[in-house]
């Protein structure tokens, strides 16, 4: 059905990867694809929310009708999403924000040999976790965080919730045959109220349904 339930919402997402410049040539990042995002930020536009979408670099094209603003650093991603976070009423934190960033991107190209030192030595430092950050800046907002895990999934994931102040946690399965570049995705929604598992279907569906839980609930 077409379901326009969050007209005069607004919706703010994350999605895809960070990337961070170890010289003008080199960078750090995630394994993201962007697509669970994109089409969290389709299905809210959908359903009649303003949407503004925050995404590292990724191949897919600015949706139609979604405020689309493209980042490549996590730094970068923070002032856009602290941008507009106030205003929204839903955000979702889907991007695979990377955990740390070289302290001093170089300005030229590392060269092997003469830089071999720094090459094979390359400081981190932690960069700021967007969700925690946000959330501990919340009034309104439902905050809804995802968890790409491995291995003790659910338990990980109600971790997460705790440590990072989210109302919801999206846990999905990243081993083997998971969720990476694929059309379709396997989650458990953790939140202070249960779990609940979905069986796995397209990522499409899955932002769906993500939606109609966290509507359900209020
Ligand atoms: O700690 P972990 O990276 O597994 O947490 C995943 C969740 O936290 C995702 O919702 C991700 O978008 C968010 N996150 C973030 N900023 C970071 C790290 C993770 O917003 N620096």
């Amino acid at each position: 059905g077409m379901s326009r339930d969050l007209v005069g919402k607004k919706v703010l997402v994350t999605a895809g990867p960070t990337i961070e410049p170890i010289d003008p040539v080199r960078y750090l990042s995630n394994r993201s694809s962007g697509k669970m995002g994109f089409e969290i930020a389709k299905a809210a536009a959908r359903r009649g929310a303003e949407v503004s979408l925050v995404t590292g670099p990724v191949s897919l094209a600015d949706p139609a009708g979604i405020e689309t603003v493209r980042v490549e650093t996590a730094r970068e991603m923070l002032a856009a999403v602290e941008g507009c976070f106030d205003e929204a009423d839903i955000a979702v934190f889907a991007a695979a924000v990377a955990d740390m960033r070289p302290a001093a991107p170089a300005a030229k190209k590392l060269k092997k040999g003469s830089d071999a030192d720094a090459l094979a030595r390359i400081e981190l430092v932690e960069n700021p976790d967007i969700l925690a950050t946000m959330a501990r800046r919340k009034s309104k907002q439902v905050v809804v965080g995802f968890a790409a895990e491995t291995d003790d999934v659910v338990e990980n994931a109600r971790k997460k919730l705790r440590a990072k102040g989210a109302d919801y946690v999206v846990a999905n399965f990243v081993g083997e045959g998971g969720a990476f570049d694929a059309d379709d995705n396997e989650v458990v929604v953790v939140s202070a109220e249960g779990e609940r598992s979905y069986p796995r279907s397209s990522k499409s569906a899955v932002a769906d349904a993500l939606l109609d839980h966290i509507l359900g609930d209020r």
